[in-house]
């Protein structure tokens, strides 16, 4: 399965001024952000991102990262590139890449983290996925996986039209009416991926069977958290350990 097509290509254009600015989507971030501070712990780290759109998650986690980092962030779409590389000009200490993440991480080793946000779904296949990140990672390194979860709804985008009702500000509510053209292409194509994950194009993070595979891949899973973003995403931690051992150091 591919999915680089310049329909989805248009779409990410799209997602990443709306859908990825909603209160839940930025909510994700901050938590997988505030992961990455609590592994980081003020050391110099280095954080690869698979599949990071425009790398707004960057931002995150500069706000709250207090030592140094080399991040690296990976997505199939030069056009998402280009803008990401337009978004970060300045941080000097931020790479982005064209790369097609089911070919792996190529030669990167020795991360501290490695995220999947609302990525790895779309992999051809999410076992390689966990293995690349395996061998991308040092050892004690962390990978960060959230994934949607309920392929049957589009919880996001209902979380999004409640928050809109009750929580927006008028100014956050004159953003998203200023973009409704985008938002309507982002929903009618979301509600495409639906349909398609129900036939099981997609791979979504179940607890029991996915669990079990990303400890068989040489991880110590340290927690899966299904209602902590409301329903909406699973989020995974899981540390690289030394399968002899079955420890990873800090
Ligand atoms: C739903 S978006 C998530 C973006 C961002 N990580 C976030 O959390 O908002 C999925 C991203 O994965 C990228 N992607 C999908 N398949 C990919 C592949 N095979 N290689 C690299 N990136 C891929 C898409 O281009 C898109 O930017």
């Amino acid at each position: 399965m591919t999915i680089k097509t310049e329909e989805w290509e248009k779409y990410m254009l799209h997602y990443v001024d709306t859908v990825a600015m909603t209160a839940p989507h930025k909510e994700m971030r901050k938590r997988i952000a505030a992961r990455i501070h609590r592994h980081a712990g003020g050391r110099n780290i280095k954080v690869l991102d698979a599949g990071c759109a425009a790398g707004a998650l960057l931002d995150d986690i500069v706000a709250v990262h207090d030592g140094g980092m080399h991040y690296i962030g990976f997505d199939q779409h030069e056009k998402i590139v280009a803008l990401a590389r337009e978004r970060h000009s300045l941080d000097s200490s931020a790479k982005f890449r064209v790369r097609d993440m089911n070919q792996g991480f190529g030669d990167e080793r020795d991360a501290d983290i490695v995220v999947w946000s609302l990525s790895a779904y779309c992999m051809q296949s999410f076992e390689k996925a966990i293995q690349d990140s395996h061998t991308a990672l040092k050892l004690g390194g962390v990978l960060i996986m959230v994934n949607p979860w309920n392929p049957d709804a589009n919880p996001i985008l209902a979380a999004h039209a409640e928050w809109m009702k009750h929580d927006a500000s008028p100014v956050e509510r004159k953003y998203f009416a200023d973009r409704q053209d985008s938002v309507m292409h982002v929903m009618a194509f979301n509600k495409r991926i639906a349909e398609e994950a129900a036939a099981e194009r997609y791979h979504f993070l179940k607890e029991g069977p996915q669990r079990e595979l990303v400890e068989s891949c040489g991880f110590r899973v340290e927690t899966t958290t299904p209602d902590e973003l409301e329903h909406t995403s699973v989020m995974l931690v899981a540390r690289k350990i030394d399968r002899g051992k079955g420890e990873g150091h800090e």
